[in-house]
């Protein structure tokens, strides 16, 4: 059975794909700071190892791979909030882009072959086509973007001066929760839409702040590509897999090639919930473009990857269902 090494596994999409790997049979160390993540996502993964340490710490890295016999590097640990990224891009290029180098060197010193990336839609910028293809310009415009991108480019010439075997998974917007309820999102602050929306229904939040309502779109709000988060841990699953067939390196969007607006999601939240959802409309944020929405061809065709949970009714009960267990998020679990 396989080892394999999960960064950032104590994060939301880090901890759901654990728990992929594991039912495709997989063992799995994971590695986190504990930054952003939650450590009872410990007590809720049973049979997986984790190690409470940072990336940035090559040796500890090297002494994990090498004890452990790693195969393969899951790279989720990350700041991804863009706001803060602008205020302080140094934390940004320390964290994603010096820890993600150090993370790096110590798996090309180990001779680890397979490494798979979480890289975000926010490399491309504003797009100038819809659906985004993965040939897109890539034009970030905030640092968290850059160093995503960074960390990409670095992978592509280590892979092909070292002959380490990559695939970079350029995300959309994650959303839901584990079908069978044991993990969820729990973002501090949360600054994603569909969690926001779910304290909301529950009263943890006042009101859901809607940032713009002129956009050049059927309702005038932001439409964005959701996907489940266990559609997209199931990616990771393929992609390992595909690598060890002799698959050469590649880069995928995953989106479910459709977009909702937030008025659609708030929607949707309140059919799903019952509840009422109060929202404030507000101005338009920096850099938020009006249109994201993924083509996934590449990932389906070459991969076979098909979305199981691609509906948004279905993420929004998966993640209130979770929600509902857990009010205050991983806080009122039961460890
Ligand atoms: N959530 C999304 O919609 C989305 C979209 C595109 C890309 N991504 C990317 O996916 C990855 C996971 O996102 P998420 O939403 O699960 O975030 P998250 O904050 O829930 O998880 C990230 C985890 O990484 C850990 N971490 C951060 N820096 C670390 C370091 N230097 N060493 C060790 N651990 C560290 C944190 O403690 C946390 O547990 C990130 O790389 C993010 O940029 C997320």
């Amino acid at each position: 059975m396989l080892r394999v090494l999960v960064t950032g596994g104590a994060g939301y999409i880090g901890s759901h794909t654990v728990r992929e790997l594991q039912r495709a049979g997989y063992q799995v160390t994971v590695l986190d700071n504990l930054s952003r993540g939650h450590r009872a996502v410990a007590e809720v993964l049973s049979g997986v190892e984790f190690v409470w340490g940072d990336t940035a710490d090559g040796e500890l890295v090297r002494v994990l791979l090498r004890s452990r016999g790693i195969k393969a590097v899951l790279h989720f640990a990350a700041l991804s909030l863009v706001g803060e990224s602008v205020a302080d891009p140094a934390l940004y290029y320390r964290n994603n882009v010096a820890g993600g180098l150090a993370l790096l060197e110590a798996v090309r010193e180990a001779g680890v072959p397979y490494f798979i990336f979480s890289s975000s839609a926010a490399v491309y910028g504003e797009p100038t086509q819809i659906p985004i293809e993965e040939d897109h310009s890539l034009a970030p415009f905030n640092p968290y973007g850059a160093t995503k991108l960074a960390f990409e480019e670095a992978l592509r010439w280590y892979g092909e001066a070292y002959g380490m075997k990559f695939v970079a998974l350029r995300y959309f917007n994650a959303a839901g929760a584990d079908p069978e309820g044991l993990m969820g999102e729990d973002h501090r602050p949360e600054t994603h839409l569909v969690p926001a929306v779910m304290e909301a229904a529950l009263g943890r939040r006042d009101a859901v702040t809607i940032f713009g309502t002129d956009y050049p779109t059927p309702d005038g709000t932001c439409i964005r590509d959701y996907i489940h988060v266990t559609d997209l841990a199931a990616a990771h699953v393929l992609a390992l897999k595909a690598l060890a067939d002799g698959h050469p390196s590649r880069v995928y969007n995953l989106g479910n090639e459709r977009g909702a607006s937030v008025r659609e999601v708030v929607e949707t939240a309140r059919r799903v919930t019952g509840r009422e959802i109060p929202v404030l409309e507000g101005p338009r944020r920096a850099g938020d473009p009006a249109v994201l929405v993924a083509s996934s061809r590449r990932i389906k065709e070459e991969l076979g990857w098909r979305p199981r949970y691609g509906d948004l009714e279905t993420i929004i009960r998966t993640a209130w269902e979770w929600r509902l267990g857990h009010p205050r998020g991983y806080d009122s679990s039961r460890f």
